[in-house]
């Protein structure tokens, strides 16, 4: 069950400072988004995650960060200058513009008004390269960040003496002229994905297919989600990308119903073969073990950041009564949270409890966000930090000061626990769990 609306979680992001509206104050630009002081910590900690499990858990998966602009021969040969468009059509009367697969009559469903025939549209970003005039050639900026992984198969094969199977992990900015936004960060035009392509000898791609299908669906378990709120989907012939054989989505239950939140594909041999194809190199595999030479299969999961980032708030967001009071806050998983700890004086006008509580924050700083707030009465301070999902708050009070004790404050149950000061950066190393 989903208790939210989109706009709360809108209202709450630019409140506190998740995510704003880029370039807002001249009117904003459709569909591009900024992370606040609080989104970049807490999409930075979503990628750390998904890096750690990809990268740093196994033995069997290699880094990249390819670069966003390629040789634009690269989105011929992976079929996005032909495929990668969607089907639209125009309102004659109000000039709206509609996906033809997302209409349901055969009228505009803004004014009822005629729409034009349908006109193919391709959603990736064309720019130039190079400054004299009448010598720039047009490139994109990818619309997905699996083709630098492609186009480097062979550096990465070669200079890191791997063997099938095994796998490239990337995060990095992509970009889609979408026609379909609104939703908030949902559908963004440019957004972040974070791409594993997984090279297998073929006959052996089901295997790892649906070994990746449930280590996914497993990873946003383990960070939080209730798996009441997550689905697979496998997507129907007819949906299937020109380059998939096979497509499940992991589905979250985001307010506005169920949707995509990361695609998991059978890729096939498709794009290493249409790359070897168009550039002339060859990208085949050599196995020792058989004395084969064939091209590897690859299983794709593909996530998106932003809507990960989207689903942790909507899922963690939580609303009760606190002695006739309305509490909010959001119950994300520590690992998550983009303050770890608060560090609240009790009274800000007593010197020596200040100094004690800037003691206490310096002490705890480096590894993770830690922040001192003296700015309100204790009771408001905590339903500050509940709002953006700080797991702990440590309280200085007079007594800190005689028996060197302080109140650490649980952000789930409320629970207070009293603790010598000297002990509270081993209680958050403890309780953080960041390893
Ligand atoms: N390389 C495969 C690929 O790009 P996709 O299903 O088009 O597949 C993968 O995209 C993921 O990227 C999606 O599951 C979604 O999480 C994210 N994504 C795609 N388009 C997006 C958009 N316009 N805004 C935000 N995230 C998007």
């Amino acid at each position: 069950m989903i208790n939210v609306e989109l706009k709360d979680i809108a209202n709450l992001c630019k409140r506190r400072g998740f995510i704003f509206q880029d370039s807002e104050i001249y009117g904003g630009i459709g569909s591009v988004w900024d992370y606040g002081p609080l989104g970049v910590e807490l999409k930075n900690n979503v990628k750390a995650r998904w890096w750690k499990s990809m990268v740093y858990d196994r033995d069997d998966v290699e880094g990249l960060d390819a670069a966003i602009l390629m040789n634009p021969e690269t989105w011929k040969a992976s079929g996005h200058v032909e495929s990668f468009a969607d089907l639209l059509v125009d309102c004659k009367g109000c000039k709206k513009r509609f996906r033809i697969d997302l209409l349901k009559g055969k009228e505009c469903p803004e004014c009822g008004g005629e729409l034009t025939e349908p006109r193919s549209f391709n959603l990736m970003f064309k720019t130039q390269v190079g400054s004299v005039e009448g010598q720039t050639h047009d490139v994109y900026l990818r619309p997905e960040t699996a083709q630098g992984i492609f186009v480097n198969f062979e550096n990465i094969l070669t200079s890191s003496r791997r063997k099938l199977p095994f796998g490239v992990a990337q995060t990095g900015k992509a970009f889609r002229n979408e026609i379909t936004t609104g939703n908030f960060t949902f559908r963004s035009r440019e957004f972040e994905q974070m791409e594993l392509e997984f090279f297998v000898k073929p006959g052996e791609d089901e295997k790892w297919y649906d070994y990746w299908v449930n280590e996914r669906l497993r990873w946003y378990i383990s960070l939080g989600i209730r798996e009441e709120n997550l689905r697979l989907r496998e997507h129907q012939q007819h949906e299937l990308a020109h380059y998939a054989k096979r497509c499940h989505d992991i589905e979250f239950l985001f307010p506005m119903g169920w949707s995509e939140l990361e695609g998991i594909a059978n890729r096939t041999d498709y794009d290493l073969k249409q790359h070897a194809k168009i550039s002339g190199r060859d990208l085949h595999y050599f196995d020792d073990a058989t004395g084969q030479r064939y091209t590897p299969y690859v299983i794709e999961p593909s996530g998106g950041v932003d809507r990960a980032v989207l689903a942790f708030l909507v899922d963690a967001y939580r609303v009760e009564t606190v002695r006739e009071r309305k509490r909010v806050y959001l119950s994300l998983d520590k690992r998550l949270a983009p303050i770890k700890v608060a560090v609240l004086p009790l009274l800000r006008n007593k010197p020596e409890i200040v100094e004690m509580a800037h003691r206490i924050r310096d002490g705890i700083r480096g590894d993770y966000r830690v922040v001192y707030d003296d700015t309100a009465s204790i009771g408001r301070l905590y339903r500050r930090q509940d709002e953006i999902g700080t797991p702990y708050c440590v309280t200085v009070d007079v007594d800190s000061l005689s028996d060197g004790k302080v109140t650490v404050r649980d952000r789930d149950t409320m629970e207070q626990d009293r603790i010598e000061a000297a002990r509270v950066k081993d209680f958050m190393t403890e309780k953080l769990d960041l390893s």
